[in-house]
């Protein structure tokens, strides 16, 4: 089940806790690098007309100008909040509000799509990636990233026992199964039914924690945490808490990442 429009529209508003998770994977993230892998895969010459979907923040497509890509870059998110944000942060870069299941580009626009860590909220995938082929050049590189099967398998432990214990902690379940429903599994059919070919490449990371409070800040950036009552969100922290601690007692924690990169041409 992915998120319903009115949701994602809701978690995604402004940048803040989007902010905080992508705060926490890079301060607390050991093994190979998201970046490195998109370069790698990419292998870009500079000139290309590029568009990334779902851009949020607008961090790739920042990082791209800013490293000096001369083509064409344009970042498209659903939510104005991030358009405004993306656009007062990179102003050499285009961005424009718009659903990835109707993007206002014509055909053949483009020599490169990126849809990084966004489709598991797209109601109809189908769709979205008819549309990204639609926008792409002969020839043209799309590249999906999405979390792979079992990714933080330890903290959806963690959060599950805390759940035994403390009922609310279960809202927070549904991110997991959110994320879930774009993986490697059917993100590789969806994308071979749509391009008529894929690639699957693969990096294990994990993120390691010494202490629970970087986990606590993580999990409440989560909106299912959002709406609780005060006195029901301290119950939450102290269930969390606890079954955090339980597994640092060993001195780190570490939770495993695998993270899935999709390619096709079209
Ligand atoms: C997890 S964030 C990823 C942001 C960025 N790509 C990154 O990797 O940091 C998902 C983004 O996808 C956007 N999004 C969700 N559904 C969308 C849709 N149907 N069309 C365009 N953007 C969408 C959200 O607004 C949000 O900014």
């Amino acid at each position: 089940m992915s998120s319903s429009p009115a949701e994602v529209a809701a978690q995604y508003a402004t940048e803040r806790h989007l902010r905080t998770r992508i705060g926490t994977h890079e301060r607390y993230s050991v093994g190979p690098g998201l970046e490195a892998t998109v370069d790698r895969l990419l292998d870009l010459s500079g000139d290309e007309a590029l568009l990334d979907v779902g851009t949020g923040p607008g961090d790739f497509p920042g990082r791209l100008r800013q490293e000096g890509h001369r083509g064409r870059i344009v970042g498209v998110d659903f939510s104005a909040g991030m358009v405004e944000r993306a656009a007062e942060k990179y102003p050499d870069v285009e961005f424009q509000q718009g659903d990835a299941a109707a993007l206002p580009f014509a055909e053949a626009s483009f020599d490169v799509v990126t849809a990084r860590h966004m489709l598991y909220h797209v109601p109809d995938v189908a769709a979205a990636l008819a549309e990204f082929r639609r926008v792409l050049k002969p020839g043209g590189h799309f590249l999906a990233v999405t979390n792979a099967l079992g990714y933080m398998a330890e903290l959806w432990e963690a959060v599950a026992e805390a759940g035994a214990v403390e009922p609310a902690v279960n809202a927070l379940l549904d991110s997991k199964a959110g994320s879930a429903v774009f993986s490697e599994v059917q993100g590789e059919e969806l994308v071979r039914a749509a391009f008529g070919n894929v690639q699957l490449d693969f990096i294990e990371n994990a993120l390691v924690f010494a202490t629970p409070q970087p986990v606590l800040t993580y999990l409440e950036s989560m909106t299912a945490l959002q709406s609780l009552a005060p006195d029901e969100l301290e119950r939450v922290r102290t269930a969390l808490t606890h079954a955090v601690e339980t597994r640092m007692q060993g001195g780190e924690w570490r939770v495993s990442k695998r993270v899935v990169f999709i390619t096709a041409r079209r």
